[in-house]
């Protein structure tokens, strides 16, 4: 599909979100096993801090384990000053990122504190330093992730004049989170506001919030005129989005690694492979991470997130919950996709 993401040498403009606690490598791999093997997608690393990068021992620190020969990794930093920013960016070419983002949406309090994450939308000067710095040390594609708004509302006026600046400062491609800060990831995301911003923008605008379905994100490009669509939480629920949106896209190959000729459609289907999702994450964990506790923790933590698109999913998840060792939640989850079998829905409510 061919939207101004193709500049940039990316001819599948759908891609999956940076989550902290959920985007590692076992995750990616669990992504990328549901996708065509022609299609290599962007995906993103949970969020880096600069000022523990350059300290970071690549084959020690598990948030930036990498599967051998990864290809479409989008490492994203938190970061304001160039004494860490610089170093970081170094430590981070070693993984062979296909491009590298900067975070300026985390509402976390830990974040606020360094001045960082959504923060520096609160200053286009000083964020449009930060961009120009990180585009200074990186030969790779540098992108902003940003919220459409600080505080309760979304002032257009204001995003587009930020924008202004990250574009007039180097920026390669943006992330619009259409969610103003304060609320979150809850309630409705403002899909409208993207029209405009894209026009005006000369540089590829991807959406983001909200995609639940292969629909939405294909009506992003083609109803409200963005270059890309990024998903997060629906893809903990449904891995297989994006070879849906490829198939919808007349890309029918089998995702690699499936036995399955077509992805799930029917809610039935989708529930059924659900459950042989979270097994293969399972598998996934320990393959990088072994059978231990953080691998449990990482676990439950995909349940927590991805089981509101089960009918009964706080039931699940609370079946798993209490699962003191990885063979034992494996086992669970096992015999439950067995006892209680359910579709999955097709949206819910954040
Ligand atoms: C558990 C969790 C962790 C997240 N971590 C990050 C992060 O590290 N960096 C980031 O830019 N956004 C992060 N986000 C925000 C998501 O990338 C995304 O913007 C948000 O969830 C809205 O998309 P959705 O409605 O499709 O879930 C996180 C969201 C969740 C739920």
């Amino acid at each position: 599909m061919v939207t101004r993401l193709s500049q940039l040498k990316v001819d599948f403009p759908f891609m999956v979100a940076p989550m902290v606690g959920l985007s590692h490598v076992a995750f990616r791999e669990l992504i990328r096993a549901y996708t065509p093997e022609a299609i290599t997608p962007l995906l993103f690393t949970e969020m880096l801090s600069s000022r523990r990068l350059p300290s970071e021992r690549l084959e020690r620190a598990e948030n930036l384990f990498v599967a051998e020969n990864e290809r479409g990794l989008v490492p994203q930093i938190l970061g304001n000053e160039e004494r860490f920013i610089a170093p970081s960016i170094e430590k981070l070419m070693a993984l062979n990122p296909w491009g590298i983002d900067i975070n300026m949406g985390c509402p976390k309090k830990k974040t606020l504190s360094h001045n960082w994450g959504v923060l520096l939308l609160g200053d286009k000067d000083y964020a449009a330093d930060v961009v120009r710095v990180t585009k200074k040390y990186c030969n790779v594609p540098v992108s902003v992730k940003l919220r459409a708004g600080l505080g309760d509302s979304i002032d257009l006026d204001y995003l587009h004049a930020f924008t202004d600046a990250l574009e007039a400062a180097g920026a390669d491609w943006m992330t619009i989170h259409c969610r103003a800060s304060r609320q979150k990831h809850r309630g409705q995301a403002d899909w409208e506001i993207l029209q405009t911003l894209s026009q005006r923008r000369n540089i590829p605008i991807v959406a983001n919030g909200d995609i639940q379905t292969a629909q939405d994100a294909l009506r992003l490009i083609t109803e409200f005129g963005v270059d890309g669509a990024m998903i997060a939480r629906a893809a903990t629920a449904r891995p297989w989005i994006l070879w849906q949106i490829a198939h919808q896209l007349g890309e029918g190959a089998p995702a690699r690694g499936r036995d399955l000729v077509n992805p799930p459609t029917t809610p039935e289907e989708e529930g059924r492979e659900y459950f042989q999702a979270v097994l293969r994450f399972a598998f996934m964990l320990e393959k990088y991470f072994g059978k231990s506790p953080e691998s449990l923790q990482r676990l439950k933590f995909y349940i927590g997130v991805s089981s509101p698109w089960l009918p009964y999913g706080h039931h699940f998840w609370k079946t798993i919950y209490s699962s003191r060792e990885m063979d034992e939640a494996v086992d669970r989850i096992a015999s439950y996709a067995t006892q209680y079998p359910q579709p999955l829905r097709s949206r819910v409510s954040h």
